[in-house]
């Protein structure tokens, strides 16, 4: 099957899964600033699966954010299809993407996640189960390794699969979030399956996602916490790529965006965006620790005025 990943010019840059994060204004901002494929926060199937409206809620999305793709999780092959067949009918993505990747404990102990990687047979009944219940591009999430488990053996048992993509995070379960990526492991993947393969971890400038692409020959990449830091990141690598050279934000500019997420913030969230844009503003401004006050400013805002007086106590 051709799929969106096979129609995007690429290298694809993907906004990675990240719970808590990848919201709608926080999805549409990245989509803004040129990211390809935008990933929403895991989803439980279980929760799916029983007819959980505040879950389906969570995953709505708008037009502009399409290619969208609705991530689920969950420790139970056997949701997976109604949860599969409930986000086709009701939230209509472009995608779904299964995590197989999270080492979260709360996720981790009931044997979803990264912890799928220990119990194989589950993880393919729940591929399976996932690929009768849509007739969507699925595709999956993992790590490099867990415990004895590599993710080349993983993938050369489930290579025949019709899966859409994978996003490879080149990191270990033991490593969790930091640390150096397996390149090797993304690369040998690729060269293995027909489809797309998204290699993530660690990128946070045009050069580290040039050095990704070149180490692993990898589709795309994936990003996550660099999009935090500069949701912008994705325009800024299409310019490295073509250029060899891109454009530093300046305050104003970062200014601008901040302000332009909370409009979008609002916009579909209402009053409750601005509050949760509180997170979000502290990473736009982390090169900014001297400014204690403004910092001290940032997460009390209530309203769009709020954020743009707050703004204003920076210079530039
Ligand atoms: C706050 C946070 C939440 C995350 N939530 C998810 C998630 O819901 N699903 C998932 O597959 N990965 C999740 N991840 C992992 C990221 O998608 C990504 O694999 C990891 O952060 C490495 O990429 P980075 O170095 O670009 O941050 C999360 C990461 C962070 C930091």
């Amino acid at each position: 099957m051709i799929t969106f990943y096979e129609k995007i010019e690429k290298p694809i840059l993907a906004l990675a899964p990240m719970a808590g994060y990848t919201n709608q204004p926080f999805r549409r901002i990245c989509k803004f600033y040129g990211a390809d494929v935008l990933y929403s926060e895991m989803a439980s199937a279980t929760a799916l699966s029983y007819g959980g409206k505040k879950t389906l809620e969570l995953l709505k999305f708008s037009k502009d954010e399409r290619p969208y793709v609705v991530q689920l999780f969950g420790n139970d092959p056997k949701y997976f299809q109604n949860a599969a067949r409930i986000v086709t009918e009701k939230i209509r993505p472009d995608g779904i993407d299964i995590n197989m990747g999270c080492p979260a404990p709360k996720v981790y102990k009931t044997g979803a996640g990264a912890a799928l990687f220990c119990d194989q047979g589950k993880a393919i009944a729940i591929i399976e189960e996932t690929l009768k219940g849509t007739d969507l591009p699925v595709s999956i999430k993992i790590r490099s390794r867990v415990s004895k488990y590599t993710a080349y053996k993983f993938m050369k048992k489930i290579k025949d699969y019709p899966l859409a993509a994978v996003m490879v995070h080149g990191r270990s379960y033991e490593k969790a979030f930091s640390g150096s990526i397996d390149y090797i492991t993304i690369k040998r993947i690729k060269e293995m399956v027909s489809y797309p393969v998204i290699a993530n971890g660690g990128i946070n400038t045009p050069e580290e996602a040039k050095m990704m692409l070149e180490r692993t020959g990898a589709d795309g990449v994936g990003i996550a916490r660099g999009a935090l830091k500069n949701p912008w990141l994705f325009l800024q690598i299409k310019e490295y790529l073509e250029t060899g050279e891109y454009h530093e934000f300046d305050l104003k500019e970062i200014k601008t965006a901040a302000l332009r997420h909370t409009e979008m913030a609002q916009d579909d969230m209402g009053a409750h965006g601005v509050l949760e844009m509180r997170k979000y503003l502290l990473w736009y401004f982390r090169g900014f620790e001297n400014a204690k006050e403004f910092r001290r400013k940032l997460v009390e805002v209530e309203s769009l005025e709020d954020v743009k007086r707050t703004l204003e106590m920076l210079e530039g």
